[in-house]
């Protein structure tokens, strides 16, 4: 397995385990399986209603604590100073863990504090540079505490970022941004190469498993690429593995979803995949700055969310 080295010294898992709408009555299992695989490396969030049952699978196994990294996110409506503690702790007691490796600001949306989906305007509370920062604080003293190793932001641009390293004490660890071959996400990795982040995508197999209303009429697929499945066919492997391997080549690391055991098995080898300069270039080609997960479930009528102001153009 590869480790991305974080700002601190601390070691990351190239490739972890993704747990977003892997089912209730199947996560623990999966979750149990990847850790008898090899998996050091699992991707959490309270939002993901899950956080139980995949502690029940960290409460057994007989790996140390030390050897994994555990992740999890700050929900959207627990983002004002005085509700991070609480979510925090909130996900520990859930997993059965006295501290995170990486707590992450789930999406760069406010939420009133009742609300875990939005319905109506009422709902939201716009965002704000101050609001952001008043966040970033109360995750400081959590790292202050003990509760959790690193922070960092998920589905934040660039400039959003910015403003926490500008401002903050302690420095964003990780941007977990959606990442593969057609967002390449070119930007934000140079970005983080400079500033000291690490870089972590999700949706790297293309998140065929997202709800209905998430999915475009005519989207791309990636796992149906015909260079991706002619490569897998040339190098001996399977699509998924080529789309793994492109991720852990570059530098950055990824956490497919898998409930399935030979699937898990798959995603973990394809770590250790290296592509060549040629299959490299190739992907590289691909990029068409398309999201699977663009946020526009942030934009109901009256939201003062935007394609723009979530994603700052980039
Ligand atoms: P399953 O859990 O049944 O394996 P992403 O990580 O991009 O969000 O994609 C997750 C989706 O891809 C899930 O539907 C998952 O289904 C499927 N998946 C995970 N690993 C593989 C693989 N090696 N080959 C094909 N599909 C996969």
């Amino acid at each position: 397995m590869k480790y991305l080295s974080l700002h601190t010294g601390a070691k990351m898992p190239a490739l972890g385990l993704g747990t977003w709408r892997a089912d209730k009555g199947e996560v623990g299992r999966a979750v149990t399986e990847a850790l008898n695989l090899g998996y050091r490396h699992v991707d959490c969030a309270q939002v993901y209603g899950n956080e139980a049952e995949v502690g029940e699978a960290l409460k057994a196994t007989s790996v140390a604590r030390e050897e994994l990294w555990i992740t999890s996110k700050l929900w959207n409506n627990a983002q004002r100073p005085e509700d991070v503690r609480p979510a925090l702790e909130q996900s520990l007691k859930a997993l059965g863990l006295d501290y995170l490796d990486l707590y992450l600001i789930h999406w760069p949306v406010q939420l009133a504090h009742t609300v875990m989906y939005p319905q109506s305007r009422q709902d939201f509370i716009a965002w704000t540079t101050e609001h952001a920062l008043e966040t970033w604080n109360a995750l400081e003293a959590c790292v202050r505490s003990g509760l959790v190793r690193h922070i960092g932001t998920s589905n934040f641009s660039t400039k959003k970022i910015q403003v926490l390293l500008d401002n903050g004490s302690i420095r964003p660890a990780v941007s977990q941004v959606e990442m593969h071959p057609y967002l390449q996400q070119d930007g934000m990795r140079a970005f983080c190469r400079a500033n000291g982040l690490a870089v972590t995508g999700f949706a790297p197999l293309g998140s065929k498993h997202r709800p209905a209303h998430q999915h475009r009429e005519g989207e791309p697929s990636l796992l149906d690429h015909p260079e991706i499945v002619a490569m897998s066919e040339r190098l001996g492997t399977t699509p998924a593995s080529i789309l793994l391997g492109w991720a852990v080549t570059r530098g950055t690391s990824v956490i497919p979803k898998s409930t399935n055991p030979d699937r898990l098995r798959q995603n973990l080898a394809a770590a250790d995949l290296e592509l060549g300069e040629a299959d490299m270039a190739l992907i590289s080609a691909m990029d068409m700055g398309y999201r699977f997960l663009d946020g526009s479930h942030w934009m109901l009528e009256g939201s003062p969310y935007t394609l723009e102001n979530i994603w700052d153009g980039e």
